[in-house]
């Protein structure tokens, strides 16, 4: 194979062919057999067999904790299997790290990126391969990048350093950097999780170029819609064992695959009775922000939500709905006013915030929403090691906390070996039950929720659906963001539309229109829309 000292040419050369010649079977790109995998206490794949065709999207669908990402991990040379074998384009194989796979053309994109925020996109994609750095050749390194994206229909300026990049940029640059490395095979772990409806449709068109080339790719999704869309078959997980093995898509429902998953019917039916509104919980006057990189975010934002309200928001990713959530919560600064319950909590702290009953389930999990090196039990106490039972004077009664975090992971059904495992080692979906499970056990009198379904199985978004409402009738106040329509419109009472950093649009859900809101959201002014947002037009 080759030296991965020696650099590939971008995208390592003319575009591969599927062809082969007459009468001699195309090996198939990844062929794993009788793969075992156990961590303490789960067995994460138990005997699974995979295949994956050249020129194929192939999806892998499964429950949280099915063991699709421990899978995949092992392809990628991560993680080393108990059992079974592998063969990369016919020949067995045997990776001791990532770096043997990716020199076998086999590369991977994980939950959570790994890019150095300082450092620009080029130096992010050249990062490892060992070559001195003159300045000339950075010069030619950015203008290869920039064809090798072009290649693919990627938009990213390669100067551009990385933490100036939106989520889906970031995402771009993960891809590119499999690509330079020559990577025929690529495995993308929930790509879309992150991304809004029209990054998705990008990276979509992204993948087609890529398997028009003969290139592979492993998708693994929870949206079955999505799934059904891109992927040319399927693979379904349950508990660490193949349910079913390269699917055809073709012809297959939602309803199949959401069967195959969870092994029984799922049809969300969602109990939402009338509550009684009570008074204003949290009420927003005229905020505005600024985002990360300093340029207006929210421009003079008004909204209320009162107690027994699920009030809805609904942007297309990158329009201030994950800045509006930040001042609310004490994690960003503003200016006008915010009052929750009568009291300011504008431009204090996140432990103001928290005094005053606000509950956040940020969009960023890892590093926001856990400690991913702390125990699950640290996890779930972390709101509450002031108070009893987990207080005892100035220390923390450490019997109770894992009492208390195991009843909690009973409730909320959070699959993990024990309260002690770290965090970092929950599957995404479970990791999210976590957070979720601490942040409503607190009983907040205003809860804000952004994507609270994000990476959570259709089994899982059914429970949470199920607790969100749960509260709202028990008389909290829940500003819900959520870059899923249908999420909001099952929930909500009212939808405020985002566009720009602006409310352009406020409906009760009862009378709102899909068309009119997807309309909104994308700058689409209609009569009402432009009144709506009058006041701000004038300010231009
Ligand atoms: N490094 C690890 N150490 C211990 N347990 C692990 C490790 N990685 C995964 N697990 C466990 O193995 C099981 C399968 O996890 P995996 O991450 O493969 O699930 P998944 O199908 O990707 O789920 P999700 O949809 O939630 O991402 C889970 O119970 C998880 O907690
Ligand atoms: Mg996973």
């Amino acid at each position: 194979m080759t030296d991965p000292l020696v650099v590939p040419p971008p995208g390592a050369g003319p575009p591969l062919t599927m062809t082969a010649p007459s009468g001699v079977a195309t090996p198939l790109a990844v062929e794993a057999r009788g793969i075992v995998k156990r961590f303490p206490g789960v067995l994460a794949n138990n005997d699974v067999d995979f295949d994956l065709r050249r020129g194929e999207v192939h999806a892998l669908l499964g429950e949280n904790g099915a063991g699709k990402s421990t899978l995949m991990n092992i392809l990628a040379g991560l993680y080393r299997p108990d059992a079974g074998e592998i063969r990369v384009e016919g020949a067995a194989v045997a990776f001791g790290s990532p770096r043997d796979a990716i020199a076998a053309g086999l590369g991977m994109v994980h939950q959570h990126f790994t890019l150095v925020p300082s450092q620009t996109v080029t130096e992010n994609i050249l990062l490892g391969l060992d070559r001195p750095r003159f300045l000339l050749r950075e010069r030619r390194s950015e203008a290869e990048v920039a064809a090798l994206a072009n290649r693919f229909g990627m938009r990213i300026d390669p100067t551009a350093r990385i933490w100036q990049l939106s989520v889906g940029e970031q995402q771009r640059v993960e891809i590119l950097k499999m690509l330079y490395r020559g990577a025929r095979i690529l495995i993308m772990d929930e790509p879309t999780a992150v991304l809004a409806p029209q990054e998705a449709d990008d990276l979509f068109a992204t993948l087609r170029t890529m398997t028009a080339e003969g290139r592979s790719v492993v998708f693994i999704s929870h949206k079955l819609g999505e799934v059904l869309a891109i992927a040319d078959r399927v693979t379904v997980m349950r508990r660490g064992e193949v349910t079913a093995a390269g699917l055809p898509t073709a012809g297959a429902t939602k309803a199949d695959l959401a069967r195959l998953m969870v092994g029984r019917s799922v049809l969300e039916s969602l109990d939402r009775s009338d509550v009684e509104l009570g008074p204003v919980v949290l009420d927003v006057r005229a905020v505005s922000a600024s985002n990360d990189r300093e340029l207006p975010a929210l421009r003079g934002v008004s909204l209320q939500v009162r107690a027994g309200e699920i009030v809805g928001i609904a942007a297309v990713a990158g329009n201030g709905q994950g800045e509006l959530a930040e001042v609310i919560t004490g994690l960003r600064a503003c200016s006008g006013e915010i009052l929750v319950g009568g009291e300011p909590v504008a431009n204090r702290s996140a432990a103001t915030a928290l005094r005053q009953g606000v509950a956040h389930v940020p969009a960023d999990r890892a590093s926001v929403g856990s400690a991913p090196n702390l125990s699950l039990t640290d996890n779930l106490i972390m709101k509450r090691y002031r108070e009893a039972p987990v207080a005892r004077g100035w220390l923390v009664d450490d019997a109770a906390a894992r009492t208390l975090a195991d009843g909690l992971r009973e409730t909320y059904r959070i699959a993990a070996p024990t309260v002690d495992t770290e965090v970092r080692l929950l599957s995404g979906g479970n990791l999210q039950r976590a957070i979720l499970a601490r942040e409503i056990e607190t009983q907040p009198g205003l809860l804000v929720a952004v994507q609270p379904t994000r990476g959570l199985d259709v089994g899982a978004i059914e429970s949470v659906h199920r607790l969100l409402l749960e509260m709202r009738s028990a008389g909290a106040a829940i500003l819900l963001i959520s870059e899923e329509l249908e999420e909001i419109l099952a929930l909500a009472d009212r939808v405020d539309v985002m566009y720009e950093g602006r409310i352009v649009g406020s409906m009760p859900v009862a009378e709102a229109e899909i068309g009119r809101i997807g309309l909104l959201m994308t700058g689409g002014d209609d009569d009402s829309g432009a009144r709506e947002a009058g006041p701000t037009a004038v300010a231009q």
